[in-house]
């Protein structure tokens, strides 16, 4: 599935999101930043897609046009068979309300002046779907849903560990029943020890409330804790998209192949005798992105042609997509 399959929820064509710097003293603008640059991809129901690729790559980008926070420049965005990139008044709220979000940083995420079965209930407040006591109900239930005693809904955020706080940020992503959570990072800023529950917490929601998550991470092996399948941006495009299972056993584009690599391996004697692949050069600038196959400049195995012609996604082999002029 890219896009427009059955069984799609969210579906994205040709999207691209450019940002425009401010015009120079000379009245020039500069280069666009193309952090998004024509992504096909879709996300079914009940599935979890994992996003990857490195710093700057254009993860968070993607995922905040998709959240309606950037204006996408070109490409269209559906939502349940719906077109959603334009969408205003009652279809926006609709959307909104089936669309949530959790990023990293769960400091943040909360207002620190309020009390967080207050922040908890906010989104079902401001829908206008609970107010008075059946609101303190839902909250209470929803903080007993991800594992917390719903006599601390009046407590303050900084009472909370990191753990304790994006358990806070899930409950309030859940407040409006979404079927969609766009989740940017969740983990990275919690303990390595908290990770996994945390993961493990929204692999069960997703089966109890049937969920979709569209699942950013740098993490690799986050990544494949968590996914059904596996997209691997590089500079603003979707170079490889496949079932976890097979991306990681048989990576077909060469950047996959580098970055799977350097996942470091439990045992050490394996450790030791893995090859790991070194990329050369450094992640181009996304102003002036290389012609041809963006990955062409630290590529192992690049060729001439690979200068010249931007490789398509192709489906290389059922469900796995590469975009790579010479792998088949
Ligand atoms: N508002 C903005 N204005 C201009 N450039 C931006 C803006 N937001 C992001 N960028 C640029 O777009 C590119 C993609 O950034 P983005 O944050 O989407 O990457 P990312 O893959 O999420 O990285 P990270 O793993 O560090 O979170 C980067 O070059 C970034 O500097
Ligand atoms: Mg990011």
């Amino acid at each position: 599935m890219t896009g427009g399959a059955p069984g799609e929820l969210l579906g994205l064509t040709d999207l691209a999101v450019h940002f425009t710097g401010r015009r120079n003293w000379r009245g020039r603008y500069p280069p666009p930043v193309r952090a998004v640059d024509g992504v096909t991809l879709a996300v079914g129901h009940r599935e979890t897609l994992g996003l990857v690729g490195e710093s700057g790559c254009g993860k968070s980008t993607l995922g905040n046009a998709v959240l309606r926070l950037v204006r996408p420049t070109a490409g269209q965005v559906r939502f349940d068979g719906r077109d959603v990139t334009a969408a205003t008044g009652d279809e926006l709220r609709v959307f909104r309300r089936n669309v949530q979000m959790i990023f990293q940083d769960p400091y943040s995420a909360l207002n620190p002046k309020l009390k967080v079965g207050e922040s908890v209930g906010e989104p079902l407040l401001a829908h206008g779907l609970a107010d008075g006591e059946a609101l303190g109900r839902q909250v209470n239930e929803l903080l007993d849903l991800v594992g917390l005693p719903p006599e601390r809904a009046t407590r303050y955020p900084h009472e909370f560990s990191g753990g304790q706080r994006q358990r806070l940020v899930i409950a309030r992503a859940l407040a409006l029943r979404p079927k969609l959570i766009v989740c940017d990072e969740p983990v990275s800023a919690l303990d390595v020890s908290i990770r996994s529950q945390i993961l493990n917490l929204l692999m069960e929601f997703q089966q109890r409330l049937g969920l979709s998550y569209l699942f950013i991470s740098h993490d690799l092996s986050v990544v494949r804790h968590i996914s059904h399948r596996v997209a691997v941006m590089y500079l603003g495009r979707v170079v490889e998209l496949a079932p976890r299972d097979n991306l990681f056993r048989e990576p077909l584009h060469p950047y996959t192949e580098a970055l799977i690599s350097a996942i470091p391996l439990p045992d050490p004697i394996q450790q030791r005798k893995r090859h790991r692949i070194i990329l050369k050069g450094e992640l181009p600038k996304p102003t002036a992105p290389p012609p041809g196959c963006p990955f062409h400049t630290r590529c192992p195995i690049a060729q001439p042609m690979c200068r010249e012609k931007v490789p398509p996604l192709e489906e290389k082999r059922s469900g796995h997509w590469a975009a790579c002029h010479l792998r088949n």
